[in-house]
């Protein structure tokens, strides 16, 4: 909305007030109001964006944590946080980049963000697929199920995969990759409504509710009684440790994230990793940032799919910046169903 300034907006902005120790909430965040020139700066690199969808991502904890090894840089305090998201440029004084593009990227939590350097940004070339979909399928999570799937796992017909947080943004994408390429999955996921749709929409052959199962191990025996080739591991800790006791020779495990030991202070023990050394397993972790080089790629494969709708995709949108707290700590206790995205100014 145009304030007093030419060019001059409000620009309602979400703020981490404080680091925080286990799992987030939403008063750990707060909404403040400002304003933006939506003009770059002359002889600058700069781009004006228009925030259309922000991404939630479990990554993001990391940002609110102050840590003594810290993994990635931590979010300023007083600053809108920032993660990917999905957005229209308004002004550019990049070559690469003119008024009207549609690019995702690493932007603010706020309705308006002036990104100084943009090089890392992607412009979108194909519009007739949900624009949210940036933030998902055809984004970071995207990407991160296609490598972890079939760069790490190396995937054949018939192998029998098993999938942590399924229902999720990542591991959606992977049972039904899975599927396609012949394998036999199975899931687990948070609640009786996830599994539902793991089985009934994107296929699994067999899913269940890991919160009402006491021992995974016996679980894992009676839903994968012929053992897992392929673990995509969205969650590590007990169900990490359970799937070593169920290995095929030569399974592999594509770490991809640990999502149940993020806000643990004192992280699970692995108990049964000697299992690796007789099934001759192999295990990797990865970051899905170091292989955007193979986005085209991805892109030749998944759209196709989209629009015969061969893979299909479950987002959670929650609408508005005032209710994206709630949405990005509803991560981490599984109030998401699907792709947890926020919707802040739909074009
Ligand atoms: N390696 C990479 O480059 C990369 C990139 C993106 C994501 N990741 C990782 O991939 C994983 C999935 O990410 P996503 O974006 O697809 O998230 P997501 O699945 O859309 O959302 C997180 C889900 O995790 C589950 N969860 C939360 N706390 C849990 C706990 N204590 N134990 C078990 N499950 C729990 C919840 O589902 P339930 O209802 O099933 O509990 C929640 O819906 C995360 O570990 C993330 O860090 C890695």
């Amino acid at each position: 909305m145009a304030t007093g300034g030419m060019d001059e907006a409000s620009n309602m902005k979400v703020v981490l007030k404080h680091y925080v120790s286990g799992s987030p909430q939403e008063t750990d965040m707060h909404l403040t109001a400002g304003t933006i020139k939506l003009k770059v700066p002359k002889d600058s690199n700069s781009i004006i964006l228009k925030n259309l969808y922000l991404s939630c991502d479990p990554y993001m904890i990391f940002k609110m944590m102050k840590l003594e090894r810290q993994l990635t840089d931590p979010y300023v305090l007083g600053s809108p946080i920032t993660g990917y998201g999905v957005a229209k440029v308004l002004d550019s004084a990049h070559p690469g980049f003119a008024k009207d593009d549609l690019v995702w990227g690493i932007t603010g939590w706020e309705e308006y963000s002036l990104i100084s350097d943009p090089k890392n940004f992607f412009k979108i070339q194909h519009t007739d697929v949900p624009l949210s979909y940036y933030a998902g399928i055809l984004g970071m999570p995207g990407i991160t199920a296609y490598i972890g799937f079939y760069e790490l796992c190396a995937p054949k017909k018939g192998d029998y995969v098993f999938v942590s947080a399924a229902c999720g943004a990542v591991g959606q994408l992977v049972g039904q990759f899975a599927k396609l390429h012949g394998c036999h999955v199975v899931g687990s996921a948070g609640s009786p409504e996830k599994v539902g749709i793991l089985k009934n929409k994107f296929g699994f052959d067999e899913a269940f509710n890991y919160k009402d199962e006491p021992d995974f191990d016996a679980t894992l025996k009676r839903h994968c009684p012929e053992g897992i080739d392929i673990y995509f591991d969205n969650v590590g800790g007990k169900m990490l440790d359970a799937v070593l006791l169920n290995l095929r020779p030569h399974a592999r495990i594509a770490v991809c994230g640990m999502i149940s030991q993020y806000n643990r202070e004192q992280p699970d023990g692995v108990q049964n990793l000697s299992s690796m050394v007789s099934k001759e397993a192999r295990m990797q972790g990865y970051l899905a940032t170091n292989y955007y080089h193979l986005y085209p790629k991805y892109l030749e494969m998944i759209l196709p799919l989209i629009k015969e709708s061969k893979v299909v995709y479950v987002e959670d949108v929650a609408d508005g910046l005032e209710n994206a707290p709630k949405a990005l700590v509803g991560i981490f206790s599984g109030r998401n169903i699907g792709k947890q995205v926020v919707a802040v100014n739909c074009l």
